[in-house]
C-alpha cells in the first residue's frame, strides 16, 4: 500500500532507537539507568483519581461536547485568569487529548502550505513534524548555550520571511511578532515546574497585541502527573477556538469523559501535591546539575524549569547519537541524543526518576567519562573507536 507524502515526510523518532535498545537490555535482565523519561515518575494525586472513579461509577461514560464539559472549560477560564492574568471566556477554550493534541489542532487551524513556522532549537521533538503535517514548513532557529538556549529577538527577526505565520517559543519576542502579525504558539505545559527566582509569564498577558496573536497551550500531564489521562487544552481568539472545535469534532470528538472530571478536581482541589512534586524535582535538579558541572569537558546550564538537564558534549567530538549509543552499551546509562531536538551538540538527561537511579546513573556516567578521558587521542575526550560499537 502506498503511504501518503504527508506521512512519508515525517522523521522517525530518534528517541525511539535508544529507548528500544534500553528496553531490550532491561528485558535481558541488565540494570539500565534510564534518564530518558519525559513524564513525572509520581502517581496522580489520590483526590484526582477519586473524582474520575466517582464519574465512572455515576455512569459518566458517554460522549461529551467535543470541546469538553462546560464546567471544565469554565474552571480553565478561571485558572487562566488567576494564575496567568489571561482573560479567556469558556467559549475560547478547547479541551483536547493532551497538550500535544492541542498544539497540533492549533497548527492545523492556522497554518497551511506556503506558511513558515519559526521554531527555536533545541525544540520539543514533535513541533517540526506537526508543522509538516499541516503542509507548512518549519524554520529551525539554532540557539546557544551562551544564551541559555533561548532565542533572541535578533535571531527571530533574521529567520522571518514574508511567509512566516507563527512561532513557537515561551519567551516574549512579542513586539517583533506583533509588528508583522505573526501568531504565537505558547506551550506552557511546564508552567508549574519552575525553580529558584524564575517566574512563569504567559506571553498572551504581556499586551493586547500579544493576546490577540497568541494561542496558549497547557495541560495536566506534567503539573499533576497525569500523562496517561490525555488531557490538555488551548485558549485562543474565538475564531481560532471555533476552527479547532470543528477540527476536533470531525477527528477525535471529545477527550475522555471521566478524565475530564479528574482534571476538574485537579484544578479545583488541593494544590499541595503539586508543590511537593516540584520540591522533589528541585532537589534532584540541584543534585544532578552539581554532579554534571564537576565533570570535565562537558558543560550545562542550570535548568530554570521542567525536569531535564541539557548537557553540552560538543567538546567530545562525537555526534549525540554516538555518545548516547556508547554510554548505553558501555555503561548501561540511557540518555536522549539532542539530535532528536534539533541540536546535535547536546544530550538530555531527565531527572523525572528516583534520586537513587540518578546517583547510580551519574556514578556510571562519570566513571565512563573518566575512562574515556584517559584514552590517547588527538584532543580530550576523542574516542577513536566510538563509531565501532
Ligand atoms: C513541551 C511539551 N509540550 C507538550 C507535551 C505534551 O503533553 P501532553 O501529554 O499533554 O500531550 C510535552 C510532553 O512531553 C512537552 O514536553
Amino acid at each position: 500500500m502506498e503511504i501518503s507524502t504527508r506521512a512519508a515526510q515525517l522523521s522517525p523518532s530518534l528517541t525511539l532507537s535508544i529507548d528500544s535498545k534500553a528496553k531490550a537490555m532491561k528485558a535481558e535482565g541488565i540494570d539500565v539507568c534510564g534518564f530518558g523519561a519525559g513524564e513525572p515518575d509520581f502517581d496522580t494525586p489520590e483526590h484526582i483519581k477519586a473524582a474520575a472513579i466517582a464519574a465512572l461509577e455515576a455512569g459518566f461514560t458517554k460522549y461529551t461536547p467535543s470541546a469538553g464539559i462546560p464546567e471544565l472549560r469554565q474552571a480553565i477560564s478561571e485558572k487562566l485568569a488567576s494564575d496567568n492574568q489571561l482573560n479567556y471566556r469558556a467559549a475560547q477554550i478547547i479541551v483536547s487529548n493532551g497538550a500535544k493534541h492541542a498544539c497540533y489542532n492549533a497548527i492545523l487551524a492556522t497554518c497551511q502550505a506556503g506558511d513558515e513556522v519559526i521554531i527555536p532549537a533545541p525544540y520539543w521533538v514533535s513541533y517540526p513534524d506537526m508543522v509538516r503535517l499541516a503542509g507548512a514548513d518549519p524554520v529551525i532557529v539554532p540557539t546557544s548555550e551562551r544564551n541559555s538556549w533561548k532565542m533572541r529577538a535578533s535571531d527571530f527577526e533574521n529567520a522571518m520571511t514574508p511567509r512566516t505565520k507563527m512561532f513557537e517559543e515561551l519567551q516574549a519576542i512579542t513586539d517583533v511578532a506583533a509588528e508583522e502579525d505573526i501568531y504565537i504558539l505558547s506551550d506552557e505545559i511546564y508552567e508549574k515546574l519552575v525553580y529558584d527566582d524564575a517566574m512563569h509569564v504567559s506571553i498572551g498577558s504581556l499586551s493586547k497585541e500579544a493576546y490577540d496573536l497568541t494561542i496558549t497551550i497547557n495541560g495536566f500531564s506534567k503539573s499533576y502527573a497525569m500523562t496517561g489521562w490525555r488531557l490538555g487544552y488551548l485558549a485562543a481568539p474565538e475564531a481560532v477556538a471555533k476552527a479547532v472545535d470543528s477540527i476536533q469534532s470531525h477527528t477525535t470528538s471529545n477527550p475522555s469523559s471521566f478524565s475530564q472530571h479528574g482534571a476538574l478536581a485537579a484544578l479545583k482541589g488541593d494544590q499541595q501535591p503539586l508543590a511537593d512534586m516540584r520540591e522533589e524535582f528541585d532537589m534532584r535538579r540541584n543534585y544532578m546539575f552539581d554532579r554534571i558541572s564537576k565533570i570535565p569537558n562537558i558543560t550545562a546550564v542550570k535548568p530554570q524549569g521542567a525536569f531535564y538537564v541539557l548537557v553540552n558534549i560538543s567538546q567530545l567530538g562525537l555526534t549525540s547519537q554516538n555518545f548516547a549509543d556508547r554510554l548505553l552499551s558501555k555503561a548501561n546509562v540511557a540518555v536522549i541524543p539532542g539530535a532528536a531536538f534539533g541540536d546535535d551538540r547536546t544530550v538530555r538527561l531527565s531527572y523525572a526518576t528516583s534520586i537513587d537511579v540518578i546517583k547510580k546513573g551519574l556514578d556510571r556516567f562519570q566513571d565512563q567519562h573518566r575512562r574515556d578521558q584517559k584514552r590517547p587521542g588527538p584532543f580530550p575526550g576523542f574516542l577513536p573507536d566510538a563509531l565501532a560499537i
